[in-house]
């Protein structure tokens, strides 16, 4: 790993058109959903989902992944456990290391905001994923069999997650 010069930031608008980019060409059918992507997306932020929910990697003033880090429950009884509902590194910048940066910087942030547990999803099909959660210390809570039909093949979904 040679990440010196990646940086993590918080996201801001301007990023709207380099996050769009990646979305656009980061996901497939083993580990994503090829519905939410559709080459006419014209918005990578939403109203539920702004750039205060992401973290940015950034190497030279260009932005190569985010990581969205949200709590999962609204009420206080759950206020301890935060999603990561998505991570997504350019390809071109894949196998840099970066995905680790942000899972680094997801567990400082939850950390900070006094969370116990990070939770998130993963499609068992997604092997590199699998590994860099599992490295992180992520283990399998729970397994939804054949949860998804994905371009004509049933996709098992696994529930992940970091006690912290
Ligand atoms: C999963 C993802 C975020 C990882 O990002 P990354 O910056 O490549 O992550 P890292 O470099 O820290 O490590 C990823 C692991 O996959 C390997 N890897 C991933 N892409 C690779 C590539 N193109 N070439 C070589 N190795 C690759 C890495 O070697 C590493 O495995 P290892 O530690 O066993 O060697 C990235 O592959 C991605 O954006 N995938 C599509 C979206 C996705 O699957 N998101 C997660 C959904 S739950």
């Amino acid at each position: 790993m040679s990440e010196d010069q990646v940086t993590v930031r918080r996201a801001v608008e301007a990023d709207e058109a380099a996050l769009l980019g990646i979305e656009l060409t980061a996901w497939d059918a083993s580990s994503g959903f090829p519905s939410l992507t559709p080459a006419d997306r014209t918005s990578f932020f939403t109203e539920r989902s702004g750039p205060e929910a992401h973290l940015v990697a950034e190497e030279d003033g260009v932005v190569l992944g985010y990581i969205r880090l949200q709590d999962k429950y609204t009420f206080p009884e759950g206020s301890g456990v935060l999603s990561v509902n998505g991570l997504a590194v350019a390809e071109k910048a894949r196998g840099r290391g970066i995905g680790s940066i942000l899972l680094t910087a997801v567990t400082d942030e939850a950390g900070r905001r006094g969370a116990h547990k990070i939770s998130l999803h993963v499609h068992a099909t997604n092997a590199a994923a699998r590994r860099l959660y599992e490295r992180h210390g992520y283990v399998v809570e729970g397994t939804h069999p054949r949860e998804f039909l994905i371009e004509g093949a049933y996709v098992d979904s696994l529930d992940l997650a970091k006690y912290i």
